[in-house]
């Protein structure tokens, strides 16, 4: 049964978003788009008219939380929001989710969410609408333009879908092949969020440094050259992108890196595995050996570069010989930060079937010892830090009164107590302390306007 506020013509609604950066900006866009059919934000999904899940299916849990997150949108009389499924997960399992939870109503993959509000209707007319299409004509084009932005940072995706194909990866599936977004596009959108107080933007897509474009003279440009125009927007401070694939690190974005001062000193540059062989069986088309090369260039680029790596363990086939060499690879690399995953048997991806699954209790123990090292760099990286003086963009309120939480140029969050300072300030501060995910600093003098 559907709650019967359908006549009233202030609706309400929730996005929840799960899962990476790409849809967080996702979900931003469709709650700008559903503001622009005018419903309203809700706090949360408790009482909204209409609950947008957008959804993860890169590993199994990201996945179940979907249906559990369903299963609570229950209200004790029985009723229902309208639910909507998007993102990864409606796009892999389709028309089986409104079967196995019938009280979702539309479902709607990431290509296609500039249709929504059409699938709302017609959900309200008792249908279940469900698209999965991955249509030539983008979703960008058809989206309202973005709203002023009430956060000095922001996402923009410039880049989506994969061509690579990794053997233990859905995105190929879910998100479709590589399209580039057209620069004229991106420059206006990027306009529009630093009209609207953004200072710093992350360039978003799941292969980013496969951007490529035309600029305004019509030359061929890639993301080093789409970050260099960038850079040339007066009130936005800082750029960031993620994420990257080793084998799309071309000369010119490794040269941004020592050139342009407004591009971060932050690479996220996922590996995997250290283990050539294990490479090859996840067909990441890059060895051990090119990807120390490309960390050597963009550190003589940038000596003072981060660097952050995704790690899977337990890949099918995997031996002991194997992860040691992907602690081997983490010892010579040393991460700045990282994130680290147990293989997750995917449906319809190519390792779901390979044999020589390795064993829950073996991942465990590889994942708890790597993460062991991993956290210990992260730690050794974050007391580097301690005496350093650096600038901070603010971004949220802390704990306590006055206390403000911004980010390094490194990405790390630091705390300062700074009265009179505001969010979106830039701050100079010396860093005091170091904790293993965040640290304090005290103030170097007046903020930034
Ligand atoms: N199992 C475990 N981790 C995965 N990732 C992607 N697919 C899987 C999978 N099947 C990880 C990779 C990727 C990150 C976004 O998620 O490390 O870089
Ligand atoms: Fe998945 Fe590999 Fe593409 Fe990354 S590069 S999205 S891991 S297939």
């Amino acid at each position: 049964m559907k709650s019967d506020s359908l006549p009233n013509p202030q609706k309400t609604f929730h996005v929840k978003s799960f899962g990476c950066q790409m849809n967080v900006y996702d979900g931003e866009r469709m709650a700008e788009m559903l503001g622009a059919e005018g419903y309203v934000a809700a706090a949360d999904g408790a009482d909204a008219d209409l609950v947008v899940l957008n959804t993860c299916h890169i590993r199994e849990k990201a996945a179940e939380k979907v249906y559990s997150d369903i299963g609570r949108l229950k209200r004790a009389d029985g009723s229902t929001p309208t639910i909507a499924v998007a993102g990864c997960v409606a796009q892999a399992e389709g028309a089986e989710i409104a079967r196995r939870a019938p009280s979702v109503d539309v479902v709607v993959g990431p290509q296609a969410y500039h249709r929504l509000p059409g699938l709302i209707a017609r959900a309200e007319r008792g249908e279940k609408a469900v698209d999965l299409d991955m249509p030539l004509e983008s979703k960008f084009g058809a989206l309202p333009k973005r709203s002023g932005n009430q956060r000095p940072t922001a996402f923009l995706t410039v880049q989506e879908g994969c061509d690579k194909f990794c053997t233990y990866c859905v995105v190929p599936y879910t998100r479709g092949a590589e399209i580039s977004r057209p620069f004229a596009d991106l420059i206006a959108e990027a306009r529009a969020l630093v009209a609207g107080g953004v200072r710093e933007i992350t360039l978003l897509g799941q292969n980013v440094n496969a951007w490529d474009g035309e600029d305004e003279q019509g030359r061929a440009i890639g993301l080093d050259g789409l970050i260099r125009e960038l850079a040339k927007e007066d009130g936005l401070e800082r750029i960031r992108y993620t994420t990257s694939h080793p084998n799309d690190m071309t000369d010119g974005l490794i040269a941004a890196h020592g050139e342009i001062e407004k591009l971060m000193p932050f690479l996220h540059l996922p590996v995997q595995a250290g283990s050539d062989r294990i490479l090859a069986a996840m067909n990441r088309s890059h060895s051990v050996d090119s990807y120390l090369r490309v960390i050597e260039r963009v550190r003589e680029a940038r000596p003072d570069i981060a660097i952050s790596g995704d790690f899977i363990v337990g890949f099918p086939g995997e031996t002991e010989e194997d992860f040691d060499k992907t602690m081997k690879l983490i010892e010579d690399v040393g991460f700045d930060t990282s994130f680290s995953f147990i293989y997750s048997r995917r449906p319809g991806t190519p390792a779901a079937s390979m044999e020589d699954q390795v064993e829950e209790a073996v991942m465990n123990d590889r994942l708890q010892r790597l993460q062991a090292l991993l956290n210990e760099q992260q730690q050794g990286f974050n007391e580097a830090t301690v005496g350093r003086a650096t600038r901070l963009l603010l971004e949220r309120k802390g704990k306590h009164d006055g206390q403000l939480i911004g980010k390094s140029p490194w990405l790390q969050s630091v705390h300062v107590t700074a009265p009179g300072l505001a969010i979106g300030d830039m701050v100079d501060v010396r860093v005091t302390s170091a904790g293993p995910n965040s640290l304090g600093a005290e103030l170097l003098m007046e903020a930034v306007a």
